[in-house]
């Protein structure tokens, strides 16, 4: 028996049908067959709810720990072809953002949908600049944590302390509200940061300089010391703002989703780019450039690396900055880094882990336990490395990932708040506790 679900038919480019873009599914435990149509490559799994052996039963359910193989939305944002190592913001492959493009550019590109004409950039660059300043009440928040507080726990808090700021920022279903909180949070972020970093070391804060270029910007309120004018080196001001494109948004990753799904609650931008830095801060996720240089440290020396390799392949530890959830393939964000790292190095002096790392990659690409689960190098691997030349800690390395990563989260944020589809993120379980029982008075309990 098909259900009255109607079949969308495929059709050849010269028009005529073929086969029906549809999935029949057999339920075995009553006989009932259901047709149910594929878009996309997909069904809906509430296509599966009519699934039922009783009238009254709830449905079919899916069950996908970890969303493996669910797509929770449809997204114009960026595409990753993950077997072949592919990345492409709004269409632009990557690597062409990365050789053309500024972070800023690339960030309207992200928001917008479309490359800004001459005009829009100036426009965007102008707001951006005009949003880097902090309330003065925002520094004595800041002055208010520990010398050795971890620099993403200073951004989650204060970038969520933001919303008490802005009460405006409720009304986030009026476009010129959140284009006025998106200046906001791309101009701040920058800022926050390098005021947590100035913090930690007991250094006073540098106010933002308008005449610098953002990743310029960036590198004065943090490096700049007792000169009038803060000249950032040209290279180091580039290679920060090739980073920034390459980190600016990656599709439906664990930060996206948290973002996505506390906005649909309808929370402010504020509080649901706080919730997004905070699942980014995970060491699976953008605290694993911390992690990779920990890691490299603890190796120690290219002579230890098949010891540790072979630690890694017992399952005792992770090899750090390998493997991805999408990438099958060698990240292609990891082989601009990869790039840039050595331009950096010719200037600021080769770090010393980089003969450990190129190890750990040569021995992880050749060796069958990583081929075998094709384990790549991801971001994160020589991220790290760069950042440590530059003069950053270990502490801002998933700092640097948040910065840039924002214009994709409020890019991710604004396509869920403006999709008709899409509803308060709320999923189902599979319940497997106890069924009802009495409540236990104390003196009677085991
Ligand atoms: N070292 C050793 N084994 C690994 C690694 C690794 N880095 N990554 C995955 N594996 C193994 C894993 O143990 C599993 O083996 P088995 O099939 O025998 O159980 C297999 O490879 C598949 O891994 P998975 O854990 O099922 O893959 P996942 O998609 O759930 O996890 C990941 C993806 C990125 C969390 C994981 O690869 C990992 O923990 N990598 C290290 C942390 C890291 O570098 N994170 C940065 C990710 S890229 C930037 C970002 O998104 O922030």
């Amino acid at each position: 028996m098909s259900s009255p679900l109607s079949a969308t038919q495929a059709r050849k480019p010269d028009g005529t049908a073929t086969a029906r873009e549809t999935l029949t599914i057999t339920d075995n435990r009553t006989g009932k067959s259901y047709e149910i149509p594929i878009t996309h490559g997909t069904i809906r799994a509430s296509d599966l709810r009519q699934v039922k052996v009783d009238p009254k039963e709830f449905g079919l359910m899916s069950y996908d720990p970890a969303f493996n193989n669910t797509a929770s939305c449809i997204s114009r944002v960026t595409y990753i072809d993950g077997d072949v190592g592919i990345l492409r913001y709004r269409g632009y492959p990557i690597e062409d953002l990365a050789e053309k493009s500024t972070y800023l550019e690339t960030a309207y590109l992200l928001l917008n949908g479309e490359l800004p004409t001459s005009a829009q950039l100036k426009d965007w660059t102008y707001h951006v600049t005009h949003h880097t300043f902090i309330h003065e009440s925002i520094k004595k928040f800041l002055d208010g944590f520990h010398y050795d507080a971890h620099p993403m726990g200073m951004m989650i808090s204060t970038i969520a302390a933001l919303s008490t700021f802005y009460h405006d920022a409720k009304d986030i279903f009026s476009p010129e509200s959140r284009k006025k909180q998106t200046y906001r949070l791309i101009g701040k972020m920058p800022t926050i940061a390098a005021f947590a970093y100035r913090h930690t070391l007991g250094m006073p804060y540098v106010y933002p300089d308008n005449d610098l270029s953002y990743p310029g910007n960036f590198l004065n309120m943090l490096f700049r010391t007792s000169e009038a004018k803060y000249r950032p080196n040209p290279t180091l001001e580039r290679a920060l703002d090739i980073l920034f494109i390459l980190h600016a948004d990656h599709e439906q990753n664990c930060s996206a989703n948290t973002i996505r799904s506390v906005g649909s609650s309808h929370v402010d931008p504020y509080s649901a780019t706080a919730a997004a830095i905070a699942a980014l801060y995970g060491p699976l996720h953008g605290g694993a450039n911390e992690e990779v240089l920990r890691m490299l440290m603890e190796i120690g020396s290219v002579q230890n690396v098949p010891a540790f390799i072979k630690r890694v392949k017992a399952g005792e530890t992770k090899l750090m900055g390998f493997g991805h959830r999408v990438y099958k393939n060698y990240d292609p964000r990891a082989r601009i880094i990869k790039h840039i790292a050595y331009q950096v190095f010719d200037l600021m002096g080769k770090n010393p882990l980089l003969e450990i790392a190129l190890e750990c990659e040569r021995i992880a690409l050749e060796d069958e336990y990583f081929i075998k689960r094709k384990l790549y190098p991801n971001v994160d691997f020589y991220t790290g490395l760069i950042y440590q030349s530059m003069g950053f800690p270990m502490t801002m390395f998933p700092v640097l990932f948040a910065i840039p990563r924002t214009s994709g989260w409020i890019a991710q944020w604004e396509e869920m708040l403006v999709d008709p589809e899409q509803k308060i993120a709320r999923p189902r379980q599979i319940y497997l506790g106890h069924d009802t029982r009495h409540y236990v008075p104390m003196e009677e309990r085991g």
